[in-house]
């Protein structure tokens, strides 16, 4: 099928007088015009704040590079997240944010550590030996199974040890499984269903550390909590739209299917050697990116496309917007992942994609995040053929863009030579 995927649509309406920010970054559809699919730079205000909303690439980047500090965290972000998570390393202020953002990711940047896909591979294929062993023509979870992977494969490369990397831990599967049944509660309630498992990985990271004798102090609990939230959270938003987009894509899980054949993650990867499974994980953050905005202080004048931003205003960077804007993409609301094949893309091409941020406080995750969503996309393609389920997945937005509609896609077993399983005919 190659009709449209699911779209947000925006209501609001000139003049821009709107509630709390808080309540127009929950809702963006009831708050918004349509206009912002079409013009670089929108002004509002909410609750006696001035707001910016901005679709310009140049602009976009301008702000999140943060040159001299003019652009920082806002203060807003920090407080609506700061609420749930605490004091953490996302907060705009925070003066330790190079040292707590390096020790992160220290067990992939130690020299000799070893390369993830083996780990994320293991993931993957534990989720994937489950699928035949559902009936028949019955839907697979598809948003429940990525968030399985996603945390155990996030789980398995940072928090195990080569004992342990084997199975999946009880705790793991058990905190993705209940997170899973809180999908629709607010963050808060995903945070307490993580604590637990941030405690361990709190006290695996200190044993890493003094078994090291390294100086290191390693990061403070609310960002280990962050660090499993957003680590695992947003691959699996990501991953259930691409299963689903390629369950009506037919053709584009051929070409990711062909690329994979004969594959084996024990001898390594190269995430350029998937060309095509590369452009639909771009196509599918294109136009699913699921931090949707971002938000920073203006604390200088700047210009975008002739308007003046003044110092003052706090900026919604909408990555949505950006990603969908008329003014510069061809059928933007299309999946169309043949986009990002083209060869050496110019910079405006680079600044108008940016699901992961960018500068220094864009995600640190994004090439192990890009990593996994190959191999999910690899393996699972390697040994299903996916087909559209009995429902339509749709758009839900709760600070992060999620799908919603499930269970959405069907699976058939494929012999390894990529034709249907004989039991299967
Ligand atoms: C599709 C997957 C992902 C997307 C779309 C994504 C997106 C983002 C974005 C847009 C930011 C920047 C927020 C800002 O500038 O205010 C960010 C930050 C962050 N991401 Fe990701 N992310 C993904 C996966 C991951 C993964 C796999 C990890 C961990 C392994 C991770 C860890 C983080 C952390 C710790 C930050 C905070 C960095 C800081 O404040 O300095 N993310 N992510």
């Amino acid at each position: 099928m190659d009709g449209e995927p699911p779209k947000l649509t925006f209501r609001g309406r000139f003049p821009l007088v709107l509630p709390g920010a808080g309540r127009v970054l929950r809702d963006p559809e009831a708050h918004w015009p349509p206009e912002i699919l079409e013009r670089s730079a929108i002004e509002a205000s909410a609750a006696g704040r001035r707001l910016v909303l901005l679709a310009h690439p140049e602009a976009v980047n301008e702000v999140l590079q943060n040159q001299d500090g003019a652009f920082p965290r806002a203060r807003l972000h920090d407080r609506m997240l700061g609420a749930s998570y605490g004091d953490n390393l996302l907060r705009g202020d925070r003066a330790d944010w190079r040292r707590q953002r390096r020790e992160l990711l220290q067990p992939f940047n130690a020299p000799g550590a070893e390369a993830p896909e083996a780990r994320i591979g293991a993931a993957c294929e534990r989720i994937l030996d489950e699928w035949p062993g559902t009936p028949e023509g019955a839907p697979v979870d598809v948003i429940r199974d990525a968030r399985r992977f996603t945390l155990d494969s996030l789980w398995r490369s940072f928090f195990c040890d080569e004992a342990q990397a084997g199975a999946v831990e009880p705790l793991v599967e058990t905190t993705a499984l209940q997170v899973d049944a809180h999908e629709a509660a607010p963050l808060t309630a995903h945070l307490e269903d993580l604590r637990p498992l941030a405690a361990v990985a709190l006290d695996r990271e200190r044993a890493r550390l003094s078994a090291e004798g390294g100086e290191a102090a390693g990061v403070d609990p609310n960002t280990m909590l962050l660090f499993l939230h957003a680590g695992h959270d947003n691959v699996a938003a990501a991953l259930a739209w691409a299963f689903w987009l390629l369950a009506e894509h037919p053709q584009w899980q051929a070409r990711v299917r062909e690329e994979w054949r004969g594959h084996d993650l024990r001898t390594g990867f190269d995430a350029g050697a998937f060309p095509a499974a590369g452009a639909v994980i771009s196509e599918t953050l294109r136009l699913y990116p699921p931090i949707m905005h971002l938000i920073r202080e203006v604390n200088r004048d700047f210009e975008v496309d002739g308007q003046i931003i003044a110092g003052g205003f706090t900026a919604v960077l909408s990555l949505y917007a950006m990603h969908r804007n008329r003014q510069w993409w061809d059928e933007p609301d299309a999946f169309r992942p043949g986009r990002f094949l083209k060869a050496a893309p110019d910079l405006r091409r680079r600044l108008l994609w940016a699901p992961f941020g960018t500068g220094p406080r864009g995600c640190v995750g994004s090439a192990f995040a890009r990593t996994e969503m190959i191999v999910a996309l690899g393996t699972s393609l390697d040994r299903f053929e996916l087909l559209p389920g009995p429902e339509r997945m749709t758009c839900r937005v709760d600070f992060v863009l999620r799908p919603e509609g499930r269970p959405a896609v069907t699976v058939r077993p494929l012999d390894r030579d990529g034709t249907r399983d004989a039991a299967a005919r």
